[in-house]
């Protein structure tokens, strides 16, 4: 197989740390998920970004966990501002204080994430397993614009608030955001283990499409609304990562440089550490970034397919997930041998850890 020409990359989502006050069922940080005593200190941290901003880095999201539980992340943000680097904080924001963002604000922050597992405060506080977030994170999001900085408003979509897709768009425009991401769920990692609590069912999904379509047009010049489609009901599946390590890529808490944020599932590949080779090396050479970069490493039929320079033949990770071979045709796409049973799959038990026992697992 070639090495497919490889340019530098733009963005890097930094997992700082797996700390989180929050429970989501669907969280995408791994099922064995890393003590506080793993994680990279300051110093690697500060080293990792120094080497990206060398290497042309455009762009680094700050999550988690959550990311704010780090004591050092003034310090982190300041030394990516003054490589010139965007810096986005992607929080739950729950144990956020007017101080704690006032000091992110001041080091250079650029832009602000804030996620809410409900648009009505009963799902926030269902969801995420946590007293009165709802009424925290109202408050985060009006100190966000309060200082201005631009907001996100992240509405993570799955069966148990898909009817509140209208509300969180009054939510967003009450908030002052400047975007609202509609995502829905994608099903691997610990969404993978509790999809039988949170699959909608066909109608709420096309609902929601509907729905999206129209009020995105409304609110042209006024809120930009991003949806992460479900392609559990769609022919052809989503272009993750926009290509496997193609202009982006993430480091875990402990350092490892994946090609996307699920890609730890997949148990047949191995990752390199940021303290252990250069990221320039990493980027290049690293044997997961190359597996499935470009298109040789494709199987028919995305092989001679006309769509693959769109999809770029869809998740690894949900074909790993779902078939166990991570080459495979992702299981969404029409194509696929294994879409006919996509949605046949036997209910999976729910996972209590991260799904709280009120969570109804069945429809
Ligand atoms: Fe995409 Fe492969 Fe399906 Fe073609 S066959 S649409 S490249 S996933
Ligand atoms: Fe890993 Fe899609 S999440 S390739």
């Amino acid at each position: 197989m070639t090495t497919p020409l490889i340019g530098p990359p733009l963005g890097i989502l930094a997992e700082l740390t797996h700390r989180c006050p929050l429970q989501c069922g669907y969280c995408s940080n791994p099922v064995e998920l890393l003590k506080a005593n793993w994680e990279l200190g300051t110093k690697a941290w500060i080293d990792t970004f120094e080497q990206a901003a060398d290497l042309g880095i455009l762009q680094v999201h700050l999550s988690g966990g959550e990311p704010t539980l780090r004591k050092d992340l003034d310090e982190i943000i300041a030394c990516l501002s003054q490589r010139g680097v965007y810096t986005n904080l992607i929080t739950a924001a729950v144990t956020l204080t007017l101080d704690k963002i006032a000091g992110y604000a001041g080091a250079g922050l650029d832009h602000v994430q804030v996620s809410f597992q409900g648009a009505r405060p009963e799902t926030t506080e269902l969801v995420g397993n946590y007293k009165n977030a709802h009424k925290k994170k109202r408050q985060a999001a009006t100190w966000v614009r309060e200082l201005g900085l631009p907001l996100t408003i992240n509405a993570p979509i799955h069966k148990l608030n898909i009817q509140e897709v209208p509300e969180y768009v009054d939510l967003a425009l009450e908030l002052g955001a400047e975007r609202l991401e509609i995502a829905n769920v994608q099903y691997y990692g610990w969404a993978y283990l509790n999809r039988a609590a949170l699959l909608p069912d066909y109608d709420s999904v096309m609902r929601q499409v509907d729905y999206v379509e129209k009020i995105r047009e409304e609110l042209t010049g006024i809120l930009n609304i991003d949806f992460v489609t479900p392609d559990y009901y769609a022919d052809y599946p989503k272009p993750c990562m926009g290509g496997w390590a193609s202009d982006a890529f993430m480091v875990t808490p402990e350092g490892l440089a994946l090609p996307c944020h699920a890609a730890q599932s997949i148990t047949t590949l191995s990752f390199d550490k940021v303290t252990d080779k250069p990221l320039k090396d990493i980027w290049e050479t690293s044997e997961a970034f190359n597996r499935y970069r470009g298109f040789d490493w494709m199987p028919e039929p995305c092989r001679s397919c006309e769509r693959k320079e769109i999809d770029f033949g869809g998740c690894r990770c949900q074909a790993f997930a779902m078939t166990g071979d991570a080459a495979a045709t992702d299981p969404t796409c029409i194509k696929s041998p294994h879409h006919a049973t996509l949605r046949d799959l036997p209910p999976a038990e729910p996972i209590r850890k991260r799904v709280m026992s009120k969570m109804p697992v069945s429809a």
